[in-house]
């Protein structure tokens, strides 16, 4: 048994936020944003949307796109590092919008990997036949934990929510996952507060998403490229075998490592990144569903997904669509 995907849909909020409004806000300028991460401009949800909102939105698309209603799913797993509120979880907020009653439905937190993580929970799942249709969901509204003072974090995140309906059959469909985690890297990468870490320390912390960027950037380039050869390794493929990759959206010359890692020409490689900014758990099946209803991506390739944010967390899917 096997999973396969059967529909996609993603979400992106109507408010544009370009690197003109940006040279407004904080020292900065559109041509270091430009060059440094290749973002043009990224969507913020408006005042009273949340992540739910913004998943809800992504998820009716991949339903309707996959032509099932609120009675065929059997499991809802969201992504995500941004819920609406602590419990109940957005997966069950989403239940009640979208008329879905009974299945289990909950959150995966893995920051930037949320997705690829969420994706290899409900993989497993309906692998070994325990879910036939399963909703997978990538969302996050960062804008709501970013420092808007702060230049070197402020630019890069963005919000928007990305979805997918996977299904059992008998041939793949996702073909492998691999999830992987080191918090020893817990400090490069962070939002320091939460509901238990009562501590005196904690008066002092800054509510706001914390990156030491420099550093991040060269674990992230080191470790997708061996996500990838252990992707490629586990399925005896070699980098060519590969007809698209669909990367975590966090910074074009990151995208540009992975892709010369895999030998593999721009044309080849799914980029939103001027168009989205980070989006985080949302970035990969945002970038999916782009490429599958502009008809790129076709019944058949062969597709590497790949993500990698705070914790460390990192993963990957190898799909044949
Ligand atoms: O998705 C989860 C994982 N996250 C990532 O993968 C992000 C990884 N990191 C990155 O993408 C890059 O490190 C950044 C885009 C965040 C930064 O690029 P960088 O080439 O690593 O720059 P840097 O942090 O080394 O900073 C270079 C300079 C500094 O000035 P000095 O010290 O050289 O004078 C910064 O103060 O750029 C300065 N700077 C800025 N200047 C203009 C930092 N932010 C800005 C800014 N505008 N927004």
């Amino acid at each position: 048994m096997f999973s396969r995907i059967i529909g996609t849909g993603r979400y992106l909020p109507e408010r544009v936020l370009t690197n003109a409004d940006l040279e407004k806000m904080v020292d900065t300028t559109d041509e270091w944003i430009r060059t440094r991460t290749g973002i043009e401009r990224r969507h913020i949800a408006a005042e009273d949307q949340t992540t739910c909102d913004l998943a809800e939105g992504a998820v009716r698309e991949a339903m309707s796109a996959a032509g099932i209603g609120p009675d065929d799913v059997d499991m809802l797993v969201v992504g995500t590092t941004t819920p609406d509120q602590i419990f109940p979880n957005v997966g069950c907020l989403l239940q009640k919008r979208l008329g879905i009653h009974g299945c289990a439905a909950f959150s995966v937190e893995a920051a930037c990997t949320g997705f690829i993580y969420a994706l290899g929970v409900a993989d497993k799942f309906v692998r070994c036949g325990e879910v036939k249709t399963a909703v997978v969901v990538g969302a996050e509204t960062l804008s709501r934990i970013v420092d808007w003072t702060d230049r070197s974090t402020c630019v890069l995140f963005g919000d928007g929510a990305g979805a997918v309906v996977l299904q059992a059959a008998e041939a793949p469909g996702i073909v492998s996952t691999h999830l992987h985690a080191d918090g020893k890297y817990k400090d490069l990468l962070y939002y320091p507060t939460g509901v238990s870490k009562k501590t005196p320390e904690r008066e002092d912390m800054q509510d706001v998403l914390t990156m030491r960027g420099n550093e991040v950037f060269k674990v992230a380039v080191s470790t997708l490229g061996r996500i990838v050869d252990e992707t490629l390794a586990a399925n005896n493929l070699d980098k060519h075998d590969i007809d698209w990759l669909i990367p975590h959206q966090a910074n074009m010359r990151i995208i540009n490592a992975t892709a010369r890692k895999l030998d593999m020409p721009l044309e080849r490689v799914i980029i939103t990144v001027q168009e989205t900014g980070n989006t985080s758990a949302a970035s990969v099946p945002m970038a999916l569903d782009m490429a599958i209803r502009d008809g790129r991506i076709k019944r058949g390739d062969r597709l590497l997904l790949e993500a990698f944010g705070g914790g460390f967390t990192w993963g990957s899917a190898l799909i044949s669509y």
